[in-house]
């Protein structure tokens, strides 16, 4: 009852600012939206005041759980209340997450692995392209593809548990270190990788971790300053708080993560930082209130790895489980004491915490297992995985691990033809001019830069590596290359077949400082291939937006000369590209981070075997300067809790900003080429629901929320057409602009549909966009709905987000 009317009186506040609403009730006004962080911190710091939603709700296993929810109960009522602490507590052992095994119960205990792209502790598994680079393919079943295939690996590895995937960061900041790991700059794309990738995931049989709940848009101070002199849970200064209004929270960043309800997910992970004032990890406004409450969610929340700061707070907050169990920031402390552990037994004793609380977290993490059938043959830990765990080495285990199963399993199987093909149709086309593309057989080729090579220093990247291809980013999101195909090597087998010349110059400072006319023999060359790269990775934001290794200077001085200039990016996303326009760089593609076949994948693209079809997942703007909302990276105070970063920009990121303030752009984002020509046309909108109030039907929960916001109401429908003379495939875009009736800062249009389709020349398809009621609704604070608002909607379809072909007017009829 308290929570209902804190909303009430913080929402009657709200619509008195004009949406100036905290998320955590704190109001503000309009005009104090440019303020920076106020010195005084009681205004939302410190440390726990976003409101209080208590108590954390019982999983009901509604829907298809059902059964497995009643064998997870069985299965608590057997435990010893040490049993249960063990339970919701990780332990150092084989995997990156260890929950122990019971062997009385004939309970395993639980492998949980990273990452996003890879089982990354493991031999003879695959590196998959990156987030980053599958959203650019807009592909709903290559995105599923993918999640399976990953799903297979981490299942034969024997993890029961995949720490994947990213939703947050969602991108708000162009510079943030891990949006590569996640996908788009945009929720609506994000929300549909969401959910093919964890569907992908647990039909295999593993499962999924989204992550990481919620508002985590900077690496800088994710985590709190620790006195190097003091205990393990000294802090000096606490961990950023990422200060999120409750409008922008549901329709930006809580968006992706209701797919992933909604997709059944198994768990969901917590973000280091604060949010609001209080840790995201026992912030029960986002665990209580978001996720289990309002979008139902019935698995487990588990901590990022030393991102729990208390015990009991954090388990009546919402928190399901400790990662990876002990005290203090990540990689410190294995095995040492723990918020949970010991602690759970003494709080149930002493009747602080209620023993049903506890067993609600255990059935929460059993109920995924039994519904995935994991208590069934499932696969043992390799004991490889647990030699290459640096995190919790085997001197640093305490409880008793039988390594029994086979050591070195390869689990990559045919996944390589896949990875190839994810990657290639992810190749976004930038530029194409004078038909620089598919090259017609070249006889005379040159390849330049850093990026083209082999990897000279190891099987999973680092920084320092300054030579060798950049397939995959750095971090607990990386993976282990069992190999890579590098460019260069993939080109030379591919320019055998023309008998050509392929000179290569790998060294970026020699490029960039000699006239190439020197280097090259004899004649200027009939492509020159530019191979550049840009590094990101966890724990550290990026510094700049342009590529590494003076790329800039290294296409500028090959182009100087070489009049067929074509550059190739390896990335984890955004760059400026100052020689865009430079009249002799004929042709750009962004490959992003491609995974093992990098080398064969961009060939595919270059000699034309697939036309590509990839789109930008973010816009590239003309200079740095241009994007908003960048990382709180320096404070002029040293407060405990003085990191705040105020999401003042609201819903305006990536393309909603550019086009909110009319600001030209170099790349926007849905843009990209192909080889061939489309176009659009006979766009129709028909209503599809009998009748569409502007206030949903209030239905009982189910996973992913409110169902009846996931009803389609609209269906729109254009007619796309291969207008040009090769085959080949791309991506209708529907964005829509909400009426005037709409509160102010609502973004000028948003993505709400899109289709993958794939054209024979001269082939026309009619391709159908199913807009649901969430789509067409924005957040209301006042009233804590999601309402469609009254008035004329514009549905523009298109091929990116500036690029829009045709429009249909609609307004919903209310019968
Ligand atoms: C800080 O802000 C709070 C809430 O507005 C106010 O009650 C308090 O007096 C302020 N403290 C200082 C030192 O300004
Ligand atoms: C959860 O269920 C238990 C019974 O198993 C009950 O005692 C407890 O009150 C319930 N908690 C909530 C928050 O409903
Ligand atoms: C930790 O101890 C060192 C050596 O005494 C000292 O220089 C440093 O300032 C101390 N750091 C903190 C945060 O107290
Ligand atoms: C209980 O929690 C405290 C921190 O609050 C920690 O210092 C202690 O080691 C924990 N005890 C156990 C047995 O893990
Ligand atoms: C009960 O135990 C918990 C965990 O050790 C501790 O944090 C809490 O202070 C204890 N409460 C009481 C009343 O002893
Ligand atoms: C390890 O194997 C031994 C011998 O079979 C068994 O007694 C013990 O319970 C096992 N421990 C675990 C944690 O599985
Ligand atoms: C790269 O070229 C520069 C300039 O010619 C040279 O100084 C440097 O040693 C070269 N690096 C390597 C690794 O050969
Ligand atoms: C590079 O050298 C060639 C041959 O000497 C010369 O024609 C050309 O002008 C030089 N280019 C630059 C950019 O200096
Ligand atoms: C383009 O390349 C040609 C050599 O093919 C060169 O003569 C010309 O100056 C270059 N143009 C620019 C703008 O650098
Ligand atoms: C580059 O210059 C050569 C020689 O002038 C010319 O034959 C060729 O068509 C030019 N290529 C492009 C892509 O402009
Ligand atoms: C980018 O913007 C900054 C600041 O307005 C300006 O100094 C710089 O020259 C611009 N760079 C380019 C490449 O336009
Ligand atoms: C929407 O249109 C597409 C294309 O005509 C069609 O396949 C689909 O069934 C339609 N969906 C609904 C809900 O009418």
């Amino acid at each position: 009852m308290a929570r209902v009317a804190q909303f009430v009186v913080s929402g009657l506040l709200a619509a008195t600012v004009a949406n100036g609403q905290s998320f955590d009730g704190t109001s503000r006004s309009e005009d104090a939206f440019s303020y920076v962080q106020p010195e005084n911190t009681t205004i939302l710091g410190p440390y726990g005041h976003s409101p209080a939603v208590l108590p954390s709700p019982n999983a009901t296993g509604t829907g298809e759980w059902k059964e497995a929810y009643a064998k997870a109960q069985e299965f608590v009522a057997k435990l010893t209340i040490d049993e249960k602490a063990d339970m919701v507590t990780g332990q150092p052992g084989p995997c990156v997450g260890n929950i122990v095994a019971i062997p009385r119960l004939g309970f395993p205990g639980l492998c949980l692995q990273d990452g996003p792209l890879a089982i990354r502790v493991a031999d003879y598994a695959s590196v998959f392209a990156a987030g980053v680079t599958v959203a650019s393919t807009w592909d709903r079943d290559l995105l599923y593809e993918r999640g399976y295939a990953m799903g297979q690996e981490f299942k034969a590895k024997g993890a029961h548990v995949a720490l994947s995937p990213v939703a947050g960061p969602l991108g708000r900041s162009a510079y943030a270190g891990r949006n590569w790991e996640g996908f788009a700059a945009d929720p609506y794309l994000t929300g549909v990788a969401m959910e093919k990738t964890i569907r992908g995931h647990q039909d295999a049989g593993v499962q999924a971790t989204p992550k990481h709940f919620i508002g985590n848009e900077q690496e800088t101070q994710r985590n709190p300053t620790y006195n190097p002199n003091g205990t393990l849970t000294d802090v000096i200064q606490e961990a950023l708080s990422s200060n999120i209004d409750d409008r922008t929270m549901h329709e930006l960043y809580l968006w992706p993560f209701a797919n992933a309800v909604r997709a059944q997910a198994a768990s969901f992970m917590c973000a280091y930082q604060r949010l609001n004032g209080s840790y995201a990890c026992e912030n029960s406004k986002a665990l209580n209130g978001l996720l289990k409450e309002e979008l139902g969610f019935q698995g487990y929340v588990m901590s990022d790895w030393g991102g729990t700061h208390s015990g009991v707070s954090s388990i009546e907050g919402g928190l399901d489980m400790n990662m990876p169990g002990g005290l203090g920031a990540y990689g410190k402390t294995p095995g040492v004491g723990s918020f949970f552990g010991k602690n759970v037994t003494y709080a149930v004793n002493n009747g602080t915490v209620d023993e049903s609380r506890v067993d609600d977290m255990i059935i929460r993490i059993m109920t995924p297992y039994y519904w995935l059938g994991q208590d069934e043959d499932y696969p043992e830990v390799d004991p490889s995985s647990a030699d290459l765990n640096t995190f919790s080495p085997r001197s640093t285990w305490i409880r008793e691990f039988n390594l029994t199963g086979e050591r070195s399993r390869d689990v990559r199987g045919d996944h390589a033809e896949l990875i190839r093909k994810l990657a290639a149709e992810a190749t976004v086309l930038l530029k194409n001019e004078k038909q620089a593309l598919p090259l017609k057989a070249p006889k005379n080729i040159a390849i330049f830069g850093n990026d083209a090579g082999e990897n000279t220093m190891g099987a999973v990247n680092e920084a320092t590596f300054e030579f060798g291809n950049l397939a995959a980013g750095g971090g607990s999101g990386t993976g282990r290359f069992t190999y890579l195909v590098s460019p260069l090597e993939a080109i030379k087998t591919r320019a055998k077949e023309d008998d050509a010349l392929v000179q290569y110059f790998l060294n970026n400072t020699q490029i960039a400082t000699n006239n190439v006319t020197d280097l090259w023999v004899p004649a200027t060359p009939d492509a020159c291939l530019v191979f550049l790269k840009t590094w990101a990775e966890e724990g550290a934001d990026r510094e700049h937006l342009t590529v590494d290794y003076n790329g800039n200077e290294v296409v500028e001085s090959v182009a100087k000369s070489c009049n067929n200039t074509i550059v190739i990016t390896h990335s984890s996303g955004i760059n400026v590209l100052p020689w865009a326009n430079h009249p002799n760089v004929t042709a750009i593609l962004a490959a992003h981070y491609p995974g093992q076949e990098a080398g064969n994948s961009i060939v595919d693209v270059l000699y034309g075997d697939v036309n590509p079809a990839g789109h930008l997942p973010y816009t590239i703007a003309k200079n740095a300067t241009d994007y908003n909302a960048p990382p709180t990276t320096e404070l002029s105070t040293d407060g405990t809790h003085d990191w705040q970063s105020w999401f003042d920009e609201k819903l305006e990121i990536d393309y909603r900003y550019f086009d909110a303030k009319n600001i030209s752009v170099q790349y926007e984002f849905g843009f990209g080429l192909s080889y061939t020509t489309f176009s659009i046309s006979d766009i129709n909108a028909e209503q599809v629901a009998e009748s569409i109030p502007s206030i949903p039907e209030d239905q009982p929960i189910q996973p992913g929320g409110n169902p009846a916001l996931w009803e389609t109401i609209y269906n729109v429908t254009v007619a796309v057409t291969n207008s040009g003379d090769v085959k080949g495939a791309t991506v209708p875009q529907l964005y829509v602009t909400f009426p005037d009736s709409t509160p102010e800062g609502t973004p000028p249009k948003q993505l709400r549909g899109f289709e993958k389709v794939s054209l024979a020349p001269g082939e026309s398809r009619t391709v159908g966009f199913e807009l649901m009621r969430r789509d067409l609704s924005y957040w209301d604070i006042v009233s804590q709905k999601w309402l469609v608002p009254e008035g004329e909607f514009v549905l523009s379809v298109g091929f990116s987000s500036r690029d829009l072909k045709e429009v249909a007017k609609i307004t919903p009829v209310s019968v």
